[in-house]
């Protein structure tokens, strides 16, 4: 399915504590209550006594939702027409809610951890940042706390290289073996850390490549203070001998072009990782918004035009799409509005974010080529089998027991509803379906539609909050190691001696993690608004046949499981869990919302 279409999404908030004015809330219609009904049984339009009735309201839909202009960048439409804007006031309303509470819990947290700095008489080392700016911090809006090890081994190079195979796996790639080699690293760093040469690495599939120079070119942030970056790339290895997962160079590509090593002085090393870590958090968070927002949203509007409220598939969709279509405008209204928390904050600004946007929806807005093992196996971080050359891989074994969770619901779902193909033939509305989203009839079938539905919730849950949500605050976005940027010029000459000018200043650092806390919905597990809970609403679930309640039942059984293993991770006799110096818990089915939440 290419899905033509498109739109984007976002990050959240607005704190009262926080040292600027937020624009006003856009106007925004009277919101509608939407339909609650949980007597009809969905079916089949085919098999709707009232075929009439039902084609006259999806009718009515078709044209009360219209196409608007793509929000943040040119990507996926967006919502106009009066069911349209009725639908977008209705989903800010609810996300409003949220928001509201998680605004009071950051504002507290500001506070005390304002006072904590101010005893401390600021934020004087790297331990610092660590320490008091986290240590029994952020307690109301984060308060499962950092990720174990994140805040004591941030120094280790097992946990930057392991960070490319959990905290963001989305921009890794195997080097082919007869491509051009991004840059060249001295023979005598080779042999010491690898034991062998760079060709031979990459002839044995054993080299890795992450590339950040293109953000070289997007707009950077002009307001005070000011912010830098070197828009890195940058090799990993796996050991010849040992095959561990390993760091062998960031290449710097503005200025002096600096290649830095593990061999380097223990600043320099550590100073070019943090190069790397600002513009991997760019690419995770931007990524993340054209990925899954953008990409459902557009096959959400598809399905808007075609299916009616009665269709068993939109059923589903709608309880993926709960407030879905509120990230976009609050990402305009917040975060990417000129002037805004990402220009106060990030290096590259607003219009950087909306350039890149635009420039990646047309690879990171394909459907079917982002399937979860189609982009892995592309990438060259699994083979054909499905198996990865690694010693361990933490967002993988997470994330396809998330997706054989949800393949095996929606083989259960598509079964139930449609026996044999020909109910997919004569399931008109389906059949709009898929021409609304592709402008291309090529016909479904049911294995289509499991892969369809399946990468559908993928997206939402485990694509969206591997990157973006609650995870952030404690892991991926921590200070002082994960920075927004850095604030001193990246140097031109090896030899830095003191790390502390490149850090944010206590106001900015504040600022920083205030906005990353207002996207964790934490109170969500006691709602049961996590990903084991997607199919255990009883209104919902009334409307669905039994196999499908029972598939819903088997989708919680092992959902509940794999959240149980994962909160049982701790570290072995080397420190380590499942192969990281810190603990993976970011895909936990019982913390990660079933929808795009923020
Ligand atoms: C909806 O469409 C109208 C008319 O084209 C336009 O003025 C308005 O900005 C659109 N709204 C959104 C949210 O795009
Ligand atoms: C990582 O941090 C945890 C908690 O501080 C510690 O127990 C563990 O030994 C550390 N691992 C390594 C490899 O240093
Ligand atoms: C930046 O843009 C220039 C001009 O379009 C182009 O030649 C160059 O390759 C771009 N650099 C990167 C790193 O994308
Ligand atoms: C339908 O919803 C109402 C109100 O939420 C609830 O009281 C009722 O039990 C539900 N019926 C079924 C069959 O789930
Ligand atoms: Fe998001």
């Amino acid at each position: 399915m290419r899905s033509t279409f498109v739109v984007l999404v976002a990050l959240a908030l607005s704190v009262s504590a926080f040292p600027f004015t937020s624009p006003s809330a856009p106007h925004l219609s009277t919101s509608v209550a939407r339909r609650q009904d949980n007597t009809t049984l969905a079916k089949l339009p085919q098999y709707d006594p009232n075929r009439k009735a039902r084609a006259a309201a999806v009718a009515v839909r078709n044209e009360g939702f219209i196409y608007g202009p793509s929000l943040i960048g040119e990507a996926a439409f967006f919502p106009n027409g009066t069911l349209g804007n009725a639908r977008t006031a209705h989903d800010m309303d609810v996300w409003t809610l949220d928001r509201e509470m998680i605004d009071v819990f950051v504002a507290q947290d500001v506070q005390a951890v304002s006072a904590a700095i101010a005893a401390n008489g600021g934020l004087k080392s790297l331990d610092d940042y660590a320490k008091v700016l986290y240590e029994g911090q952020w307690v109301n809006s984060n308060p499962r706390g950092t990720a174990p090890g994140i805040m004591t081994n941030y120094t280790q190079d097992l946990l930057f290289s392991m960070e490319r195979l959990s905290q963001n796996p989305y921009s890794l790639r195997l080097l082919k073996r007869n491509e051009p080699l991004p840059f060249q690293v001295e023979e005598s760093v080779t042999s010491k850390l690898a034991g062998t040469t760079l060709r031979d690495l990459q002839a044995g599939g054993k080299l890795f490549f992450v590339d950040y120079s293109w953000q070289s070119n997007l707009t950077k942030s002009t307001l005070e203070p000011l912010r830098y970056g070197a828009a890195v790339s940058a090799y990993f290895f796996l050991h010849p001998r040992t095959n561990d997962f390993l760091p062998l160079a960031i290449k710097t590509n503005t200025g002096a072009d600096l290649i830095y090593t593990p061999l380097d002085s223990a600043n320099d090393w550590l100073l070019a990782k943090m190069m790397f870590n600002v513009n991997d958090l760019f690419h995770g968070q931007m990524s993340h918004l054209v990925m899954t927002h953008d990409v459902t949203e557009a096959v959400h509007q598809a399905a808007l035009h075609t299916l009616s409220e009665d269709h068993p598939i939109m059923l589903i969709l709608e309880r993926h799409m709960i407030q879905g279509y509120s990230s976009r405008i609050v990402g305009e209204w917040l975060c990417f509005n000129p002037g805004g928390h990402w220009d106060q904050l990030m290096l590259i600004d607003n219009i950087g974010c909306r350039d890149y946007v635009t420039d990646t929806w047309p690879t990171l807005g394909r459907y079917k080529a982002n399937y979860l093992h189609t982009d892995f196996k592309a990438r060259g971080l699994i083979n054909e089998k499905g198996k990865y050359p690694f010693k361990a891989f933490p967002f993988w074994d997470d994330a396809s027991e998330i997706h054989a969770g949800y393949k095996a619901f929606f083989k259960t779902f598509v079964d139930s509803y449609y026996p044999t193909e020909a109910y997919i033939i004569g399931d008109y509305e389906l059949q709009n379906w898929f021409v609304e989203a592709t402008k291309n009839a090529k016909s479904v079938n049911k294995e289509t539609l499991v892969e369809v539905l399946t990468h559908f919730g993928f997206l939402v849950s485990v694509g969206h909050h591997a990157l973006n949500g609650g995870d952030p605050v404690g892991s991926k976005a921590t200070l002082p190691y994960h920075l927004p940027a850095i604030f001193a010029p990246p140097p031109d000459t090896k030899g830095v001696t003191d790390l502390l000018p490149f850090l944010p200043s206590v106001k900015q650092s504040i600022h920083y993690i205030g906005f990353i806390a207002t996207f964790n919905r934490q109170f969500y597990e006691k709602d049961k608004r996590t990903l084991m809970n997607a199919y255990t609403d009883d209104p919902l679930l009334a409307r669905l046949n039994d196999a499908t309640k029972r598939g819903a039942q088997d989708f919680f059984t092992n959902m509940k499981a794999l959240s149980d293993k994962i909160r049982a991770r701790t570290f072995d006799s080397n420190g380590l869990s499942n192969g990281l110096p810190f603990v993976y818990r970011t895909l936990d089915p019982d913390f990660i919302p079933f929808i795009s939440a923020v």
